[in-house]
């Protein structure tokens, strides 16, 4: 197989895009695509702050990386969750995200779960009764939390995650075969940043298929965690993303046209009524002050202050 640009041997053939290409000439393409990306969906312009959301996985790192060699302003952000087990995955990941940050002279900013709130997040499962003894509800609860108010205490325009086209579809195909319509109201590459508190997120990566984000970070030399973490064997989206890849197999594509499909029919107005009532008018929390829609206090404050209650009887 050779580059459809040189004709030199090329390390990559994308089915569904009927493209092959060489090293140089895939690691031009990848932020070439992703610029174009961040244009059409409107994600930020060059001036913006960024925080970039790093998980030590190969969708962020390669994320930060791209963006920082197009010449975007970008600091990362590490939420410690202390999920160790046999392949010390928090401890491995947070070594990772700061040699990168090291190695680009690009600031870090970490922030710990224990420290803050008081209990790892396995630890903070155990002590509620969120997500039935799993921690990846309290966990995702979490993050998105800390994600909002740090990005909002700092001042930052746009937080970024690595999400990509596998990830995307597999949460498009759970939200499509449960009709849930106010989840996909709100799917997309950029959410609104919101006057009463949420920060705009942006997902640049959204259209890269997994293998082509791994590639890059592969030929790039990032080095990434390879392990997923612990508690996701058995997660349903993992059982999409199976499900979908076999459907991909048959029909080279299917998963990119299942989301510009998607993304059509959104902005030719199919989800105008759920984005309204979906906009519910947010609130701050007594506790945090961050926004939310419970009257009282939000739901990370709920939780964690149930989850250091239980830790003082214990
Ligand atoms: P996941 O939910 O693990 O598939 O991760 C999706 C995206 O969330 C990643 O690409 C990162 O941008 C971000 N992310 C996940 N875990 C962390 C973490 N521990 N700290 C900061 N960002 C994270
Ligand atoms: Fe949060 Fe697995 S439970 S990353
Ligand atoms: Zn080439
Ligand atoms: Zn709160």
């Amino acid at each position: 197989m050779k580059c459809r640009k040189c004709g030199e041997k090329a390390v990559i053939n994308m089915r569904q895009h009927k493209l092959a290409l060489c090293r140089t000439h895939y690691l031009d393409w990848i932020p070439e695509q992703t610029q174009r990306f961040i244009e059409k969906y409107q994600m930020f312009g060059k001036d913006a702050r960024i925080i970039v959301a790093v998980s030590g996985g190969k969708d962020s790192l390669a994320l930060w990386d791209v963006l920082h060699r197009l010449g975007y302003q970008t600091t990362g952000l590490y939420i410690g969750l202390g999920i160790n087990g046999d392949t010390d995955y928090s401890a491995k990941s947070q070594y990772l995200s700061e040699s990168f940050a090291v190695e680009n002279e690009l600031e870090l900013i970490l922030v710990d779960v224990a420290e803050e709130a008081g209990a790892t997040i396995p630890e903070a499962s155990k002590l509620t009764q969120r997500g039935k003894g799993k921690p990846c509800s309290v966990c995702g609860l979490t993050k998105r939390y800390v994600m909002n108010r740090v990005a909002q205490e700092r001042g930052y325009d746009v937080l970024v995650t690595g999400h990509n086209l596998d990830d995307e579809v597999a949460v498009l195909f759970g939200n499509t075969i449960t009709w849930a319509v106010g989840y996909l109201a709100r799917q997309g590459p950029v959410l609104e940043e919101t006057s009463d508190g949420l920060i705009r997120k942006a997902k640049p990566f959204c259209r890269f298929y997994e293998r082509e984000t791994a590639a890059y970070a592969l030929l790039r030399g990032i080095e990434y965690i390879y392990a997923e973490c612990p508690y996701a064997e058995g997660a349903t989206s993992i059982y999409y993303k199976e499900l979908l890849n076999q459907i991909e197999d048959g029909r080279p594509g299917m998963k990119l046209s299942f989301y510009l499909s998607f993304l059509r029919a959104k902005n030719s107005g199919l989800f105008d009524q759920e984005s309204t009532i979906a906009k519910s008018k947010l609130v701050k929390c007594r506790t945090c002050g961050q926004p939310t829609t419970a009257p009282d206090q939000c739901a990370y404050c709920r939780t964690w202050d149930a989850v250091r209650s239980r830790r003082d009887v214990a």
